[in-house]
């Protein structure tokens, strides 16, 4: 294989910029030009999970896809980058950007069945990355296949390579769609909510696994999840995300023990106190504003208990402490917020 294609090499190349460099991504319905995303800016380093959290029809989804170049026709990005390895993909053709899926970033949807090929064994499609991506023969794919289903955790993984999807359990899906972001060496690693399906044990082995993986590998990991009880645990940074726009972006101690924004302290409002299901999350009375039909100035003053005349005009994002941003007039430092 080239020198120039691995993982490492491309760290060098890119001067020790973070993994992932979102600055300014504004998305928009092609059809009317309301947004979506609006003015969304974050990094992931590598070795760091950056958990991203908000109800129903935030955008979380929306985001991901938009990392990935996989927007519905329906939007379109409008403004900003997406820098991976430093380099803007929202530049990049449709075509260089499928290229850079798979070799620099990957993404673990909540059913792999919609990702995965269901008319060809699991083994196999592990081993065509492995061809494809690494230049590997026939047989040395189907060792390293052999090697990775073990990495995942796939019992029996032997007998599993000649599997097909639907013959395999959920979680094991979901280990072989890890397997298959690994064949490729991406370093970046979006998951949107990819435990959900799960039951709860299944779910932790897979929260355990990726981990792991990102220490072992120094992933970065985007981590979309409804579960603040998986946030507590895996995320080093937290994004919150509401009616498209950032709420709240900080450590996740600092998040959890000084929430700056009103909408995140109604999320950890939600938490469930005893250990009964969890619950999607209803922060407090009402919903998300649909895409079109949002409020001026601040989305969330409908729904806030601190909303006054301030927040008929957006709230910037500001820094309470230097990785704690907030964007909310009533919580805002006294100097930014006159
Ligand atoms: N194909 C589409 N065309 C137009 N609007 C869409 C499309 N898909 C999603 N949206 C809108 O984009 C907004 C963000 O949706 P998104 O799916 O990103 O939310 P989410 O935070 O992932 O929600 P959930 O927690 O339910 O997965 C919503 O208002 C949604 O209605
Ligand atoms: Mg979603």
């Amino acid at each position: 294989m080239r020198a120039a294609d691995t993982a490492s090499a491309r760290d060098a190349a890119s001067g020790g910029a973070p993994l992932l460099e979102v600055v300014g991504l504004t998305t928009t319905l092609v059809a009317t030009g309301a947004s979506v995303l609006e003015d969304i800016a974050f990094t992931v380093e590598a070795g760091e999970t950056l958990c991203v959290v908000g109800e129903s029809g935030s955008g979380k989804s929306m985001l991901a896809l938009a990392i990935m170049g996989l927007l519905p026709p329906a939007i379109r990005i409008r403004r900003g980058e997406i820098r991976v390895h430093g380099e803007d993909l929202a530049r990049l053709s449709p075509a260089e950007w499928r290229a850079r899926r798979g070799r620099d970033l990957a993404m673990i949807f909540q059913e792999p069945m919609t990702a995965l090929n269901p008319v060809m064994r699991a083994g196999a499609q592990v081993a065509e990355v492995l061809r494809k991506r690494r230049g590997m023969t026939d047989d040395a794919a189907r060792g390293e296949a052999l090697r990775l289903f073990e990495r995942v955790g796939i019992p029996n993984a032997r007998a599993r390579l000649s599997a097909y999807p639907h013959e395999l359990s959920g979680g094991l899906r979901q280990r072989v769609m890890i397997a298959i972001a690994l064949a490729a060496e991406a370093r970046l690693l979006l998951a949107d909510e990819p435990t959900t399906a799960l039951d709860v044990t299944i779910q932790a082995q897979i929260l355990d696994l990726l981990n792991d993986l990102r220490r072992e590998r120094g992933l970065g990991l985007m981590l979309i999840t409804h579960d603040l009880g998986v946030v507590a645990e895996m995320a080093d940074r937290v994004l919150v995300l509401y009616a498209g726009r950032m709420a709240e972006l900080a450590p996740v101690a600092a998040l959890f023990d000084r929430p700056m924004h009103p909408y995140t302290r109604a999320l950890l409002a939600s938490i469930p106190t005893s250990e009964g299901p969890r619950t999607r999350l209803v922060a407090i009375d009402g919903a998300v504003p649909a895409v079109g039909a949002m409020p001026q100035g601040c989305r969330f003053r409908p729904r806030c208990p601190h909303a006054d005349a301030r927040c008929e005009a957006v709230p910037p994002l500001v820094a309470h402490e230097p990785r704690h941003h907030a964007a909310c007039w009533a919580t805002a430092p006294e100097d930014r917020a006159s």
